[in-house]
Order: C-alpha cells, then sequence, then structure tokens
C-alpha cells in the first residue's frame, strides 16, 4: 500500500501505448490496483490510469462520490476497469472542462461524446458491459485516453479554453 508519485505531462511514459493485461487476479495487479486507489484518494482525483504511475498496463480505475475538486459532478459507481473497449452510440458530443492530475492546477475545455458503451474486465476478471452518458462517459473517456498515450490538451480545441484554474475561474465558479 503507498501513495505513488503520479507522473507530469512532459514525462515520455505518458505518450506511450498501454499492453493489455494478460491475466487477472496476479498479486502483481493486486499491488498495482491498491497504490492506485491510495494515490488517487490522496489526490481527491475521480479517476486514474495505470500509465500515470509509470505502468504501462490497460488498467483504470474511477469513480465519483462527492469531490471537492468536481462539486457538482453527478456520482459514478467506483470501478476498476482492465483492457477496456469504448464504442460511442451516438456523434452527439459535447464540451466541459476537465482537469487531470498529471497537469496539476490546470483545466482544459475538452469535446467528449456524450453517449458511450464501454466494456472491459475487473481485476477478478468478471466483464463489465455499461452504458453511460454525460460526465460517467467523460470520466471513462478520459481515462482511457490515458491507455494510448493521449492527454486531454491534444483534444482542446479552443486553445484559450485552457489554463490555470485559479486564472480561468477567479471571478465565478474557483
Ligand atoms: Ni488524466
Amino acid at each position: 500500500m503507498a501513495i505513488r508519485p503520479v507522473l507530469r505531462m512532459g514525462d515520455a511514459r505518458l505518450l506511450q501505448c498501454a499492453g493489455l493485461v494478460g491475466s487477472f487476479g496476479s498479486d502483481e495487479l493486486h499491488k498495482l490496483l491498491v497504490d492506485m486507489r491510495d494515490t488517487m484518494q490522496a489526490l481527491e482525483g475521480v479517476g486514474l490510469a495505470a500509465p500515470q504511475l509509470g505502468v504501462g498496463l490497460r488498467v483504470v480505475i474511477f469513480g465519483v462520490q462527492k469531490s471537492s475538486r468536481y462539486p457538482d459532478a453527478e456520482t459514478v459507481p467506483e470501478t476498476v476497469l482492465i483492457n477496456p473497449v469504448i464504442t460511442p452510440l451516438d456523434d452527439q458530443t459535447e464540451q466541459a472542462w476537465e482537469g487531470c492530475l498529471s497537469l496539476p492546477g490546470l483545466r482544459g475545455l475538452v469535446p467528449r461524446f456524450q453517449n458511450i458503451r464501454y466494456q472491459g474486465y475487473d481485476e477478478n476478471g468478471t466483464p463489465i458491459d455499461r452504458t453511460v452518458s454525460g460526465f460517467h462517459a467523460r470520466v471513462v473517456q478520459h481515462e482511457c485516453d490515458h491507455l494510448d498515450g493521449m492527454l486531454y490538451p491534444a483534444r482542446i480545441q479552443d486553445i484559450t479554453q485552457f489554463g490555470y484554474t485559479e486564472e480561468l475561474f477567479s471571478e465565478s465558479e474557483a
């Protein structure tokens, strides 16, 4: 059990494509997930991908009960998602502000598919198959992007809508 340092943008490991998990229920996988949970909770994140800890495996965790980082966000069930596959259900996209533990202090306005199906496995190899929308869909897309070496700034369409949280929201919503 350990809180581990989260790699920050600029570290080349965040740009690599992660590999498939080949076996479930191993001690190694279990330890990785414990560290990911500890780290995400300590930093009050809503999600974390294994590559952010320097581990090149297709493993993400996410979940939102009530977050100080996203006070108005809907809740998302605590989930371990391994070897995920995302299928957009239509062409509908929406823009919303995102942050990332690999870019501390920053926010950007990012387009995401509004309605998706995602499939994968939990830590025991049990299949997961969900159809979700809105914030839940956004979190999954953000985390799974990390598995393909993609950070959210690469998706920003209007780069003026990217900056330090304290400056962007200094007047209205902090
Ligand atoms: Ni992130």
